[in-house]
């Protein structure tokens, strides 16, 4: 794998740059033409800020705590991504409730998905944690470019060459929508802090009432170390020449604050001023300081 090969591995949509190994013209069509119910539940998310993480949740809250779609059904067919080649594979066979992730920004939403009541949630993490994680991903990742030093590593993230492109322009296309009380905006971190009361945010806005009894249940089989041995949900049914473990698990650490172990000082300040550049303009705020 070298960055020259990197043309080869990566597919160009609307300026964002996607693996060829999940996605085709042909899933991007299908997630075009996707037709979203009014019960449908989506969770969108910039790579590597909680996706799996929900690929579990949402079931799990929408089945009131049923465990066997996580024992039974990998993560990609449980809950598949709206832009990936599974999903044609499978939408037949999904469970109701439908529950599907996207990495994609709010203006390549299809047009179905507007005009349907369907709610999403949008997970945010802190962004020097997100590259952090996909630092790693794409080391044990053999469908992705090899990300070279973590020096260059932060140059591509900063200038959006690498997964769906720059993380500011995610987060500022899902901060404008028109999409009112359909939108939940929750933080990786606070499901990290505590995650029963983040199940319970989640629960509340997709109308299910639930027990604390069950929302205790839930947080216990998705918690980190539940994941971590659960085959269904550890991409360890990848071959290893797709996702090597012995370099580095998906379901790595799992923690806030990993960037600490990694930039330095320098690299610290110019990531702090590029993003707060890009972002010095907006109405929203960060739920935490960068
Ligand atoms: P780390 O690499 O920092 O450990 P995505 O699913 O969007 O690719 O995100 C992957 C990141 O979410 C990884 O972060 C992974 O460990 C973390 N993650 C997945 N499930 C988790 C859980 N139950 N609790 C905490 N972190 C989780």
């Amino acid at each position: 794998r070298n960055m020259a090969s990197s043309e080869e591995m990566y597919l160009l949509y609307h300026g964002l740059l996607l693996p060829k190994e999940t996605h085709s013209p042909e899933s991007l069509k299908f997630a075009r033409e996707y037709t979203f119910t009014d019960s449908d539940v989506l969770a969108v998310t910039y790579p590597k800020s909680g996706t799996i993480w929900m690929q579990e949740i949402l079931p799990l809250l929408l089945n009131g705590g049923d465990l066997t779609p996580i024992h039974t059904i990998p993560n990609w067919d449980r809950t598949p991504w709206l832009e990936e080649t599974r999903l044609a594979l499978v939408v037949d066979q999904l469970a109701s409730p439908r529950a599907l992730v996207s990495h994609l920004p709010y203006h390549l939403m299809p047009p179905s998905f507007l005009a349907s009541k369907a709610k999403v949630i949008y997970v945010m993490r802190n962004p020097k944690d997100v590259m952090v994680s996909s630092y790693y991903f794409h080391q044990m990742a053999g469908f992705l470019h090899d990300p070279g030093t973590f020096e260059e590593f932060m140059e591509s993230f900063l200038e959006g060459r690498v997964l769906f492109g720059k993380w500011t322009d995610h987060v500022k296309s899902w901060k404008h929508t028109e999409l009112g009380d359909r939108i939940l905006y929750i933080t990786y971190e606070e499901m990290v802090q505590e995650l029963p009361a983040a199940l319970r945010r989640m629960s509340d806005f997709l109308g299910r009432n639930l027990s604390e009894e069950v929302i205790q249940k839930i947080a216990e089989n998705c918690s980190f170390e539940t994941m971590k041995t659960n085959t269904m949900s550890n991409f360890s049914l990848i071959p290893k020449v797709l996702m090597d473990d012995n370099k580095s698990p998906f379901l790595r650490k799992g923690m806030v604050g990993d960037w600490k172990n990694h930039f330095s000082a320098e690299q610290l300040t110019r990531f702090i001023s590029v993003i707060s550049k890009e972002l010095e303009n907006e109405s929203f705020s960060l739920p935490w300081s960068l």
